[in-house]
């Protein structure tokens, strides 16, 4: 079965008058098209980060061409230096007047056998899709305290729940994520922030289809009940709504994206 792919959703402002940070937004997955959704969906500002200089500001450019928002503001960072996370925040909160939105879109994966993960990989991973969500949202939550509101939305990935071969170090990371998501968001609720997270099960975007081999990509394709893998931006939607205030009573939790079956 091949569910086709539906037609694009247009904005419906459900962001309206928000301002945005969005990480790892300079890709050609999740994290541009969930800044080009922020914008559809009407957000008044938005700074797109990524640690690659160069495709960044191709991207802001882009950004501001494709919707027209002059509002789009482009930051260097790497999520996994805290130095780098703290001028990265307090630039967006200077910049916008205030951060509404943050989406912690950066994660990293390989693809090995645990008897033949080296530490070095195993730490890369964890690192970035861990230790660097972590990083954002520990800072992020002190300086939306400070304001007394505010939304993080964690990208996780089904395979926090799922088991797959060769993913012990990106499946063990995004588990990571999802527990950090809901305890932090318990903490988070005492002072008016909500933290969700989406857990994606897979969007084969053209870097990935680079990445990995084509009998694995036709396998991961075949296992979902649509036969197709996702678009990425049918996960930004899912993002849009936890960003906006139609999820206002959600906090810590994990929302799949995902037509897979077991
Ligand atoms: N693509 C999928 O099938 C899939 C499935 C489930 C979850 N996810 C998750 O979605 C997120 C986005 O993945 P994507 O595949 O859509 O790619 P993407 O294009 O959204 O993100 C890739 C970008 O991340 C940037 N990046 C890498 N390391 C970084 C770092 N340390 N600091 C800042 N930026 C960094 C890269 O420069 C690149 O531009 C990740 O967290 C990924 O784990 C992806």
């Amino acid at each position: 079965m091949n569910i086709n792919v539906p037609e694009y959703v247009k904005g419906h402002q459900l962001i309206e008058g928000k301002s945005v940070l969005i990480t790892a937004a300079a890709g050609a997955g999740i994290g541009f098209a969930a800044a080009t959704k922020a914008v559809e969906e009407g957000c008044r500002a938005i700074v797109i980060s990524d640690i690659h200089e160069g495709r960044l500001q191709k991207s802001v450019d882009k950004l501001k061409e494709e919707t027209g928002l002059q509002q789009v503001y482009g930051k260097v960072a790497n999520v996994v230096v805290e130095d780098d996370v703290q001028t990265l925040i307090d630039f967006s909160d200077q910049t916008m007047d205030g951060v509404d939105i943050l989406i912690n879109n950066a994660g990293l994966g390989t693809s090995k056998l645990l008897i033949e993960m080296e530490d070095e990989e195993w730490d890369k991973v964890i690192n970035v899709t861990l230790n660097g969500t972590m990083r954002m949202t520990r800072y992020m939550m002190k300086v939306m305290k400070k304001r007394g509101s505010g939304v993080i939305v964690n990208n996780a990935s089904v395979l926090g729940w799922r088991a797959q071969k060769e993913q012990a170090h990106y499946a063990a990371a995004k588990a990571g994520v999802m527990a950090l998501t809901r305890c932090a968001a318990l903490e988070a609720a005492d002072f008016g922030v909500r933290i969700n997270a989406v857990a994606p099960s897979i969007v084969l975007h053209p870097m990935l289809r680079k990445s990995a081999s084509e009998e694995l990509l036709a396998e991961l394709e075949a296992k979902e009940a649509y036969g197709r893998a996702a678009e990425a931006w049918e996960v930004a939607n899912v993002m849009m709504f936890l960003a906006s205030d139609y999820s206002s009573y959600m906090t810590g939790e994990i929302l799949s994206c995902s037509s897979q079956r077991g």
